[in-house]
């Protein structure tokens, strides 16, 4: 097990970059798939427990960044403020959702909480597409740089 350092990222952080980015693709996947068809709605259920899968390990990341903070690759600051606001969303996507999950109450509508689930109706749907559009961002960023033979990708992969 390699832990981070300046010039590359560990074993840790290369596991949960790769496996949370895969996370991403079923959440994004699933939801554009009921966009399209209503049918896959059928869907709900991987989406939900894939989405609080990414919480618990959205949470953990971002105590395993502050830990090893000084010992990774440093960035410029437009680097880090778009880090900074991947990791935001990253917590805020799932929360919102779960926020609403939970303030739904029993299935026969008692119990319902109704801020929790105006909160989720408000800003589930369009924080997860902010959080689309930057995620479309940073792997153009990093498919730029790669290609500029700065070799950004080899930091997280070979
Ligand atoms: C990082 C994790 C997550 C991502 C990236 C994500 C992404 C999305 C996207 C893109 C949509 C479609 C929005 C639209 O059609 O405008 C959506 C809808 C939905 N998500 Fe998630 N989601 C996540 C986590 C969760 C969690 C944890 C729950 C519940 C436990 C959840 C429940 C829902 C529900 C019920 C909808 C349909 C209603 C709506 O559009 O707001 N999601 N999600
Ligand atoms: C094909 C998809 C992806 C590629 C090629 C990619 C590439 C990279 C590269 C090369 C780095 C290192 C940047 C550097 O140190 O200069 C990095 C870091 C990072 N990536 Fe990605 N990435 C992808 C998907 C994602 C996704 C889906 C997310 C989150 C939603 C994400 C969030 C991050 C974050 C927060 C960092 C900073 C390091 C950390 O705290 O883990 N990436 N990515």
């Amino acid at each position: 097990m390699k832990p981070d350092n300046p010039q590359t990222y560990g074993t840790v952080s290369r596991c949960l970059h790769w496996l949370m980015a895969l996370c991403f693709v079923v959440m994004f996947g699933t939801a554009l798939a009921w966009n399209i068809n209503e049918d896959y709605f059928s869907l709900m259920g991987i989406h939900k427990n894939c989405g609080i899968a990414l919480l618990v390990l959205a949470l953990v990341r971002f105590v395993w960044m502050h830990v090893n903070l000084r010992r990774r690759p440093q960035h410029n600051i437009i680097v880090k403020l778009g880090h900074i606001a991947l990791y935001l969303l990253m917590i805020a996507v799932p929360a919102v959702g779960l926020i609403r999950n939970i303030g739904k109450g029993a299935p026969d509508g008692s119990g319902e909480v109704e801020w929790m689930v105006q909160l989720g109706n408000q800003w589930h749907g369009e924080l997860a597409i902010a959080l689309g559009i930057l995620i479309l961002g940073h792997i153009a960023m990093a498919v730029v740089h790669q290609i500029k033979r700065e070799k950004i990708i080899n930091r997280m992969l070979g």
